[in-house]
Parts: structure tokens; sequence; C-alpha cells
């Protein structure tokens, strides 16, 4: 059946034509069915803020994505809100508290809920993807889709899980709320979030970063082109950094599913090492 067509006949009321209308829109990007009772998610804040403003000249400590110059735009500026905001949080409660309040960043208004954290504060490997897709958004949780999934089972190879005594890690995202239709994020989105990033990395302490995908090598390593960077280890905010091709990707692109198990065995002897 041809989208978006006249439908006249016994299809239009079909469970399958009903259901692949219904698919239709979940490609599109909805994330939820409208309920009788009608929710303005972009009613206009108190003082709204543009994602377009100046970024305090203070150079990024990890030197990626964060050191970008958003354009000169009146108004408070976002990543010098976040840097405070983040310096402020003592542990790993008051930086979720703090990023819940952050009204800088335009996507939180589309976000059914933050997406902080998953795994063991302190585990060894920090883990860290780009942002929530829709089960995530619904969840709460990073990394719970197919692509989470696919992770789970890749680092459960060598014997490492998010919960697994002995051999944790830790999973986050370098934004916390999910892009409309899962668009990539915008730079001036990862700028403003980098501060809670970072914070979020000195609270976590883990031994080693593993950059998930591109938008994460650029947010940590101001670097693009993942099938270059993966598998070599880099450094940020003085750790060692792993570049790894994103879960997602491995699901679309299965032959590079052998360059990721040589990314985990380099992981499982830094380790080791
Ligand atoms: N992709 C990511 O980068 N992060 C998630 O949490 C889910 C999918």
């Amino acid at each position: 059946m041809p989208w978006g067509g006249h439908i006249v006949g016994p299809m239009s009321d079909s469970a399958t034509y009903l259901r692949a209308l219904l698919e239709w829109q979940v490609e599109l990007g909805a994330t939820e069915a409208i309920c009788d009772a009608p929710l303005n998610r972009f009613e206009a804040p108190a003082a709204p803020v543009s994602l377009t403003r100046p970024a305090s000249t203070a150079p990024s400590p990890s030197g990626g994505a964060a050191a970008i110059v958003m354009q000169p735009h009146d108004g408070p500026d976002p990543v010098a809100q976040a840097r405070t905001a983040a310096a402020q949080a003592d542990d790993l409660a008051e930086l979720r508290a703090a990023m819940a309040a952050f009204d800088g960043c335009e996507l939180k208004k589309g976000a059914r809920n933050l997406v902080f954290a998953d795994g063991i504060p302190g585990a060894p490997v920090m883990i860290i993807g780009d942002s929530p897709g829709r089960n995530e958004d619904a969840a709460g949780k990073p990394f719970i889709g197919q692509a989470g999934q696919l992770l789970d089972r890749m680092f459960a190879a060598i014997g490492m899980g998010r919960e697994m005594a002995g051999s944790p890690i830790y999973i986050t995202n370098i934004l916390p709320w999910q892009p409309p239709g899962n668009r990539d994020p915008e730079p001036e989105e990862i700028a403003m979030m980098m501060p809670f990033v970072e914070r979020h990395i000195e609270l976590v302490a883990p031994k080693v970063l593993v950059a998930m995908g591109n938008v994460s090598c650029l947010a940590l390593l101001g670097k693009k082109g993942i099938t270059r960077l993966r598998g070599t280890w880099d450094t940020a905010l003085g750790l060692p950094v792993l570049p790894m091709f994103h879960p997602a990707y491995l699901l679309r692109n299965p032959a590079a599913k052998r360059d990721a198990w040589h990314d985990l065995l380099q992981l499982q002897a830094k380790l080791r090492g």
C-alpha cells in the first residue's frame, strides 16, 4: 500500500493498514500517542533561550566540541550557565539535579525524561554515547533499545556489564535528552552540555573512556571520522579514550563487528595491563 495515498475500501480500516500508519508516524519521529487532555510542551518559558548564544571564551578541559564558539546573541550564555551549575555539583545526585534544572537546551522541552546514566559509578570503564533514542527517552535510561542490547552483548563478551560484580561498566551520553526525530545533535547543543559531561566524568572517575561513535569523538576529542579514529587510544581530560564504532552503526554494518571485537580486546588488554 503506497504511503499517503487516498485509501478507499476495506483496506482503509484494516488492522494492517492502521498498523502501517502507526509505524509511519514512528518513522517520522512521533514518540507518543496524543491523549484527550492536550499537553503543550512548547509553551513559551519565562525566559526563552536560543541555541546560538556566545560561548564563554575559556577552552573546554576536554578540548572537544565544548570549545565551539557560538554566534553572539543577547541574553544568558548557556555554556557559562552549564559550567557554573556543573561545577557546583559535589556528587552524581547533585549533578543529575543540576542537569534536570538546566533550561539552556531546547531539547529538554521535547523530551519525556532526562537520561542520565546507568551502571556502577566508579566502574573502570565509562562508555559515552551520543544521545538517547525513543526507548531511552521513554525509560530515562541510556542504551536500552536494540543498539543498547548489542552494547550489552559486546561487553558481556569480554566479561563486563552494567551491574557485573567485579567488572562493571558505567554508561552515559553526551546529550541527556532525545533530539527530535533522532536527528544528530547540533554543535551548540553539544557545547552547552559538555560542562555536565566533563563533571560527570570527574565524579565517576573511570580508568578509561570509550567514545561510542562520531558525536562522542567530536565532543570528547574534537575529532571526526570514526572509521579512522576507532581502535586507536587517545586522551581527554587526562584519561585514555578508546573510540569505537557505535552499536547502532554495527547493527547496520555487521561486517564492522570484527573491528569492534578487536577494539574490545584492546580495551580488555588495557584494563589488565
Ligand atoms: N544511542 C546512544 O548513543 N545512546 C543511547 O542511549 C541510545 C542510543
